[in-house]
């Protein structure tokens, strides 16, 4: 044990709000959507539901077990329990992932601030598609507000960071999850009753299996790690703060199932009207930006529910990039010996100059491709379809094969204090050790073909 006194969370309450205010964000919003939109919908979305239940839970049981276990950031943790091995490589994907999802998802973060900002404007909210779009692109590809919306949202969540585990991430994450939940739904409900809405609501819901491909599950598959904050080592340095008589079955339930209703909630709030406005479901990036505007103008006091939406958002995303920050940051303090501040500082340097160019690449540096693929769309596509899968591949079989199993019981039973019958306990180890490695490998390989 160490004998320095670690931070941690102070009630389950706080666990539960930051380890669900980690997993829900941009990622449901934003994300979830336009994925579903690109990816042929109903077909993508019960695929995506299969691996939150059969992939995603053991992940996240494993990070859990890992971080309890060793009280230490993802590297440290991998130090401790197979010190000099291979399995370090953990440890590495967890900081490299972080400044990539951050790279691109500060600057997504940026984009919401600067639509609580135009919501302001009376003349923001219209049902013209085209406009939003103009306005959207306009926007996103010029080189100075962009660019100074994602510093500034980087260095919100910075402050947070610098405050601490207790007094920043979980204060600030406890509040607005509810508000943000109830405003989702009014817009679904809104979206759902629009004339025209029926399409969406049959793309959402009625399967055609021929359009999934290995890219496809592979999306969906990146799609449900990136949305339960898994496979980069997050939820291995939440779970170091977690205390140890708590349930880690129950909180990664609570979190998925809190997760993965909010993201089906996102789909039913935009997708319906973008069938009824007649926009693209794969209009990327954009879709929730071209649509929600339009679904507000429909309400009465649509100005009001648009700010509050993008500034519930931006809390959302806030509590998402302050766990990934803190992956980079605990690992600066404790295996460099940082300060906190130190590493905060060098952390907002280095993914400040990236973002900007994943910013950038939206507009004057759109020509310039890092294997083909846009600055943004690097970053993205890097970390949710190849370091995270990988990431959460190595997590379950460390935990199934390098980890004792004794030590394992002991975490997932928080000491013995909680009755675990034999037979769960052997089926999860199963799935730990066989199924979800085999199930990751082989949505890997397909997607190569
Ligand atoms: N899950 C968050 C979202 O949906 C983003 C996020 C936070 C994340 N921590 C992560 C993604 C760790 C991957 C890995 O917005």
């Amino acid at each position: 044990m160490s004998t320095i006194q670690r931070d941690g969370f102070g009630s389950r309450f706080g666990v539960l709000v930051a380890v669900a205010g980690s997993a829900v964000g941009l990622g449901n919003l934003w994300r979830f959507p336009y994925m579903v939109g690109n990816n042929g919908g109903a077909a993508f979305i019960i695929l995506y539901l299969a691996f939150v239940i059969v992939l995603c839970l053991p992940i996240m049981f494993s990070e859990f077990i890992i971080g309890r276990r060793t009280q230490s950031n993802a590297f440290g943790a991998i130090k401790k329990l197979a010190p000099r091995s291979g399995w370090l490589t953990i440890g590495v994907i967890s900081v490299v992932a972080s400044v990539a999802i951050m790279s691109f998802y500060s600057v997504v973060g940026g984009w919401t601030l600067d639509y609580i900002i135009k919501s302001f404007s009376p003349s923001f909210l219209t049902s013209d598609s085209s406009s939003l779009a103009g306005q959207f692109s306009g926007y996103t590809s010029s080189s100075v507000m962009p660019v100074v919306t994602h510093l500034l949202f980087l260095a919100i969540s910075a402050l947070i960071v610098v405050a601490g585990v207790k007094n920043g991430i979980e204060r600030y994450s406890k509040i607005l999850m509810p508000v943000l939940f109830f405003l989702v739904l009014l817009l679904a409900i809104r979206s759902l009753t629009l004339d025209g809405a029926g399409a969406g609501v049959e793309f959402l819901f009625k399967p055609d299996f021929s359009k999934i491909t290995g890219k496809t599950a592979l999306a969906a598959l990146g799609q449900a790690f990136f949305s339960l904050s898994l496979g980069m080592g997050c939820i291995i340095t939440y779970g170091s703060y977690v205390n140890k008589k708590e349930n880690l079955f129950k909180i990664s339930f609570i979190s998925a199932f809190a997760d993965t209703g909010f993201a089906i909630l996102a789909g039913l709030a935009v997708v319906p009207a973008v069938f009824a406005f007649g926009i693209s479901p794969s209009e990327g990036p954009s879709l929730v930006f071209i649509t929600l505007p339009q679904v507000f103008a429909q309400l009465p006091f649509g100005q009001i529910i648009s700010i509050a939406f993008f500034f519930i958002l931006l809390i959302a995303a806030l509590t998402s990039a302050i766990s990934l920050l803190e992956v980079i940051v605990a690992f600066c303090t404790e295996e460099l010996k940082w300060s906190r501040k130190g590493a905060v500082i060098a952390t907002f340097l280095l993914i400040g100059f990236f973002g900007s160019l994943s910013s950038l690449s939206q507009g004057i540096l759109a020509d310039v491709k890092v294997f083909g693929k846009t600055f943004f769309d690097f970053f993205d596509y890097t970390s949710s379809n190849i370091m995270l899968p990988v990431g959460g591949l190595l997590v379950v079989l460390f935990v199934g094969w390098k980890m004792k199993v004794s030590d394992v019981y002991d975490e997932l039973t928080s000491g013995a204090t909680i009755s675990l019958k034999g037979w769960i306990f052997k089926s999860i180890l199963f799935i730990i050790k066989y199924v979800a490695p085999i199930a990751i490998l082989i949505v890997l390989i397909n997607s190569l073909l």
